[in-house]
């Protein structure tokens, strides 16, 4: 599959981010081998614009001004007694196979909008769909079940309960049950070790540390604007925006494709490191205000012909 843009992931929590339209995110770093070290010269390669969380994996983006950055991912900052969403810590999955559900089938996922309300409940709105609330479950008192993802991985997923169930359920296919709401409290770190062998191979700084909660790969992932224009130059039958590509960094102002050369990105006081291209999916070529995909399927074609990443066969 083509590759837009660079996945950038941490390893420890050091501080908390603050992003201006010039300024950027918090700190963190990552030396826990030699060859890893912590580089000491830095250049400048462009401004931080946008920042993006996505409480739920396919679901509506929240621009933020703020991102605290955790080995998990984007979180939203504390805000009074809010639930702090993390980004892909809630997922729809089947019930029957428990099998993960994405836009690339269920393109209307990317109209659900996720609220927080007060420490322990958020919202959830859709269009045409009564507002649903839900009270975080948590793995003492609510079911955990093992969601299957890429590759056949497992995640322990705690079951966000019946109401949420069928409200999920009326919304994707006009029926009482069939999908479930998952949520991901970050307690138990996944391990890509059995199920992307492939992978680590290829991409060798791909790891399990590295992992967002139910992010496909790791838990962040940055696009170059400049690359976005480029590559809409480049289409006749369609344009796109940044957001078709869901990042949680947008950065201005290096060349288009520079980001492929980058290993350590540093935003703040934040140190991110590279782990792989991000090979784009389908999801690229829908909508995200109007959840429509692409009928010219772009911009999967035009990359295609220029982007075509030799990642692993899987
Ligand atoms: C989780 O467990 C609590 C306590 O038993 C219960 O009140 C709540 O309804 C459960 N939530 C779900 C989603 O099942």
């Amino acid at each position: 599959m083509p590759a837009l843009s660079k996945i950038i992931t941490v390893e420890s929590v050091l501080a908390a981010a603050t992003v201006g339209i010039l300024t950027t995110v918090a700190v963190y770093w990552y030396q826990r081998r030699k060859k890893n070290r912590l580089p000491t010269e830095w250049n400048p390669v462009g401004i931080v614009t946008r920042l993006y969380i996505y409480p739920l994996k396919s679901g509506h983006e929240i621009e933020l001004e703020t991102a605290v950055c955790t080995e998990l991912g984007v979180m939203i900052p504390p805000f009074g007694n809010l639930h702090q969403f993390r980004d892909r810590s809630f997922l729809i999955y089947n019930e029957a196979d428990k099998k993960f559900e994405t836009a690339r089938t269920s393109s209307q996922l990317v109209h659900i909008k996720i609220t927080a309300i007060d420490e322990n409940h958020v919202t959830l709105n859709a269009p045409n769909m009564p507002i649903l609330t839900l009270k975080i479950p948590n793995a003492v008192e609510n079911r955990t079940d093992m969601i299957t993802q890429h590759f056949g991985e497992k995640i322990p997923t705690i079951d966000c309960g019946d109401e949420a169930a069928k409200w999920i359920s009326q919304y994707l296919k006009n029926a009482e049950s069939g999908f479930r709401i998952g949520y991901n409290d970050g307690a138990r770190r996944r391990n890509i070790d059995f199920t992307h062998q492939e992978y680590k191979k290829a991409y060798p700084r791909l790891r399990s540390s590295g992992m967002g909660l139910y992010s496909d790969f790791t838990s962040y992932l940055l696009v170059n604007q400049f690359t976005v224009n480029d590559l809409n130059a480049k289409m006749q039958d369609a344009q796109v925006t940044h957001r078709n590509f869901r990042p949680n960094i947008l950065i201005e102002g290096a060349p288009p494709y520079a980001e492929d050369n980058w290993v350590w990105v540093k935003i703040g006081d934040v140190v991110l490191y590279e782990v792989k291209p991000c090979t784009r999916c389908v999801l690229t070529t829908v909508n995200p205000e109007t959840g429509i995909k692409s009928a010219v399927n772009e911009p999967l074609r035009t990359l295609r012909k220029y982007r075509m990443l030799k990642d692993v066969k899987t």
